[in-house]
């Protein structure tokens, strides 16, 4: 079989090798890929947001399955466009994805079908939407619209901060169309826990819990990232918790787009906040999350291909999906100064790896047959172990194997999910 995945980072590295262990497929095709990924599969140098190039690849390369695996492709139709030429995708249609593409459409959603979610309101006029920040308790949390690179959300601890979000985004246009309607929602508190599904549309199958760590610095100081390491499962995320979010969030959701006539198919990504008040969504995403899926899929024990076959087949329900006993942890190294400026081109030297040791490359190229940095976030340091604190010992001794220049990582991922376990 010959497959082709969309998308370029760490995600789709890890993705990549788990559809590599199926004895059935012959060539994977990466649109872009990176020069880490490189050893793993034939990369391309077509955009993923370049959804003519992508279909025009597809159709010349006897793709047999297709993966789509970032949020901007899935938002403009990259699922729809190599269905219309006969290839089965992995990833939801652009009618689905736009449960991240618009939070709007997914707050109302929300709201529609009664599932757990913080307050809100919502404005595209500027006046308005301070009249309101005038009187809303503080902190508050404003969210553009759209896409907006993971930077479009705001959490403002005083009112002239919140106020001051709100001209950036109404007036300044930051984040342009993004944030030409706006969010203004009710601040939350309590452990974060990402839950990744597959979903054919009907049947939903949660995957293994994980926890981000989003800021930049120890002690989760510092600026927002993508995610500077990440852990599985999460300790916060008990059996009754999970009972919970399958029967107030889970389920209803799934059952929700497909009464919305917008089912779902692909990997469903629930933000959680375990609230004094249970279970709340924070966000959706249409797609695997990074570094989620570099902690999850290692602990995947069934075939990643036979299963994303089943969520595009419809046949979901008659698939198991199995998961090892066992504890991941992912330590991202990031290029110094990162989420801001940094400089990249320095030469990375790997290890040799070691069973249940993965380094998933992000933001990396080849020059000359060499590795260089070419990211903020540059590589996961990943392992597996049957407990967490292994896990997390074992990634730092992974980390410490690891070299390039002006090198950058967080101290204590998995700390806080540490400490959580002890205390129960
Ligand atoms: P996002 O970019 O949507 O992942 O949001 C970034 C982070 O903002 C989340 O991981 C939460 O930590 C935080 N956040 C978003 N919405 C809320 C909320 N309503 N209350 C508290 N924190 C929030
Ligand atoms: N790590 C969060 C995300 O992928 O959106």
């Amino acid at each position: 079989m010959n497959l082709l995945v969309v998308g370029g980072g760490g995600r789709e590295h890890a993705i990549i090798q788990s559809l590599k262990k199926n004895p059935g497929v012959s060539r994977i095709y990466a649109l872009p890929g990176n020069g880490g990924i490189a050893a793993d599969a034939e990369c391309v140098a077509i955009n993923a947001t370049d959804i003519k190039g992508i279909v025009e690849f597809a159709a010349k390369n006897a793709i047999d399955f297709a993966v789509v695996a970032p949020d901007d492709p899935l938002v403009l139709g990259c699922a729809d466009a190599l269905q219309e030429i006969g290839i089965p995708v992995f990833g939801p249609n652009k009618n689905a994805a736009i449960i991240e593409g618009s939070k709007v459409f997914s707050k109302r959603l929300m709201q529609k079908y009664n599932i757990p979610t913080a307050a809100y309101a919502v404005f595209t006029d500027l006046k308005e939407a301070l009249d309101y920040i005038e009187d809303a308790p503080i902190p508050t949390v404003i969210k553009a619209d759209g896409l907006a690179l993971g930077k479009g959300v705001i959490i403002a601890q005083t009112r002239q901060e919140a106020k001051n979000a709100l001209r950036s985004m109404l007036e300044d246009k930051v984040f342009g169309d993004s944030g030409s309607r706006v969010i203004v929602e009710e601040f939350l508190t309590g452990p974060e826990v990402s839950v990744l599904s597959f979903t054919d549309g009907e049947t939903v199958i949660p995957m293994i819990s994980s926890m981000d760590h989003k800021r930049a610095l120890d002690g989760d100081e510092g600026l927002n990232t993508g995610g500077m390491g990440t852990i599985a499962p999460n300790p916060y995320y008990t059996e009754a918790v999970a009972k919970e979010c399958m029967e107030t969030i889970f389920l209803p959701t799934i059952r929700a787009m497909k009464a919305e006539g917008r089912p779902f198919k692909g990997c469903l990504y629930f933000g959680l906040m375990l609230t004094p008040k249970g279970p709340k969504v924070i966000e959706y995403n249409c797609r695997f999350g990074d570094p989620e899926t570099q902690v999850v899929l290692p602990l995947l024990e069934s075939d990643l291909l036979t299963v994303m076959q089943a969520v595009s087949a419809g046949k979901l329900a008659e698939t198991e999906v199995k998961w090892k006993d066992a504890a991941a942890c992912c330590v991202v190294m990031a290029s110094k100064g990162y989420p801001t400026a940094y400089e990249k081109g320095f030469e990375i030297t790997l290890p040799q790896l070691e069973q249940d040791e993965h380094v998933f490359i992000a933001g990396a190229r080849l020059a000359e047959d060499k590795l260089v940095t070419s990211g903020g976030r540059v590589l996961g340091a990943v392992t597996v172990r049957p407990a967490l604190k292994e896990a997390i010992d074992a990634s730092y001794g992974l980390v410490d194997r690891i070299h390039f220049d002006n090198a950058f990582y967080r101290r204590d991922i998995g700390q806080r999910a540490l400490a959580a376990k002890e205390d129960k």
